[in-house]
């Protein structure tokens, strides 16, 4: 029971402030978002996945011989070394997609020149480039042994999105295509310290190194609660199956005290503005493509105007950035299984960048927690125990 020493306890850290950036600005009432200064749309509308990793790794936009070199450094690293395929290949079928990278990731330093790591910003930077590039490798791997398909390099005049998809699939994307999972990539880079953010962080805050700490914000998005979201909410689609069943899904769900995968955010009390930009897309591209594709669509924007009807300005749960992306994954040809591990290729810059930035005045992070069970129980021999 609470006593007048009880400590005020904030559960799930809700509005607590660890730390302060320059890295990324989300105003969850207004629903903008910024990643150092730039709003998402100009970037989403403008911009590349490489070039708004140097942007958030750096903190400015580059010139062009500066992206040249830093894509150079990026695709290099997507060509993976001999022995992570081979890793790979041993794992493939006999774990999930994202369990497989979280494998691979901690593994990774066995196949990097240098395995004893200091505190040196250059070097940090160096490990960056390797993990940005070396997990979108590995994802397109995993994708290509889902395919029956063996390892391939990546074509170096080509970009991360991209190559994603060619090494996937062993074919030349279609430039939409590799166009849209470019813009997805680009929405998922950064978001502050969200649960595999912050993960990062505190593995990090015990001064372990930069794959530990990644390997850390992996596990922590694999969760339905962070990244998984997007597959779950994919999954729902499917279940409702045809657009006329929504409202009875949706209403029968709400009345069973479901969530709905997809929908609300610690953070965002209004629409997220990344779900407006994929909704957008995904409204161009539903006309001409499958019907798979055209169905999905129209019960996600069905199940949209439901929801915020519901619980948008009542309860402040909108569409976040997992609502609309399975239609959108679905059109690009990526699988379902594909989606959180793509999740963490795209916020690989987001957690290298806070990272580095909190390395710059660490402190090792260690918050306190209230114990209200009992002291001085006295021991009981195991023989008298009943
Ligand atoms: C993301 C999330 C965990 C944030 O939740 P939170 O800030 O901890 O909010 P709470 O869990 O306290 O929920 C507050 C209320 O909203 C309801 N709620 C929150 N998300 C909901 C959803 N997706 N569907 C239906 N109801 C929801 C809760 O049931 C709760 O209702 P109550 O007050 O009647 O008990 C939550 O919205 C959620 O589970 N969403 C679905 C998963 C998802 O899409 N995650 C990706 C986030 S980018």
């Amino acid at each position: 029971m609470a006593d007048s020493s009880t400590p005020t306890i904030i559960k799930g850290l809700e509005g607590v402030y660890f730390t302060e950036t320059k890295i990324c600005k989300v105003d969850g009432l207004k629903g903008r978002l910024w990643y150092r200064g730039y709003s998402i749309e100009s970037l989403a509308k403008n911009s590349s996945f490489e070039e708004v990793s140097y942007l958030i790794l750096y903190g400015r936009l580059p010139k062009k011989d500066e992206l040249d070199g830093f894509k150079a450094r990026l695709i290099s690293s997507m060509a993976l070394d001999n022995g992570i395929v081979e890793l790979l290949k041993s794992l493939n079928g006999k774990m999930l997609p994202m369990d497989i990278l979280r494998t691979a990731v901690s593994a990774m330093p066995a196949f990097s020149e240098k395995k004893v790591y200091q505190n040196d910003s250059e070097e940090h930077i160096a490990e960056s480039i390797e993990i940005i590039g070396r997990i979108a490798g590995v994802v397109a791997t995993i994708g290509a042994m889902m395919n029956n398909l063996g390892y391939s390099k990546p074509d170096s005049s080509r970009g991360i999105a991209y190559n994603i998809l060619y090494m996937m699939t062993g074919k030349k994307p279609e430039e939409k295509a590799a166009k849209m999972l470019d813009v997805m990539m680009i929405l998922h880079a950064e978001h502050s310290s969200n649960a595999s953010t912050f993960s990062t962080i505190v593995a990090g805050s015990t001064m372990a190194d930069l794959y530990s700490a990644i390997t850390a914000g992996i596990c922590a998005l694999k969760g339905p609660l962070h990244g998984g979201a997007d597959e779950k909410a994919l999954d729902m689609m499917k279940d409702i199956g045809d657009p006329n069943n929504t409202e009875k899904y949706i209403e029968d769900a709400l009345a069973g005290k479901k969530r709905i995968m997809g929908f609300g955010h610690r953070v965002y009390k209004t629409y997220d503005p990344r779900a407006k930009v994929i909704k957008a897309y995904l409204e161009d591209i539903q006309n001409g493509s499958t019907m798979e594709v055209q169905t999905l669509t129209a019960i996600a924007l069905k199940a949209e105007k439901l929801m915020i009807d519901k619980l948008g300005e009542s309860k402040g749960i909108w569409p976040n950035v997992d609502f609309f992306s399975g239609p959108v994954y679905t059109y690009i040809g990526i699988p379902k299984s594909l989606f959180t591990p793509l999740f963490a290729a795209s916020r690989s810059p987001g957690w290298c960048a806070h990272m580095l930035e909190y390395w710059q005045d660490n402190r090792l992070i260690r918050p306190l927690d209230y114990y209200n069970g009992q002291l001085d129980i006295p021991y009981t021999p195991i023989d008298q125990r009943k």
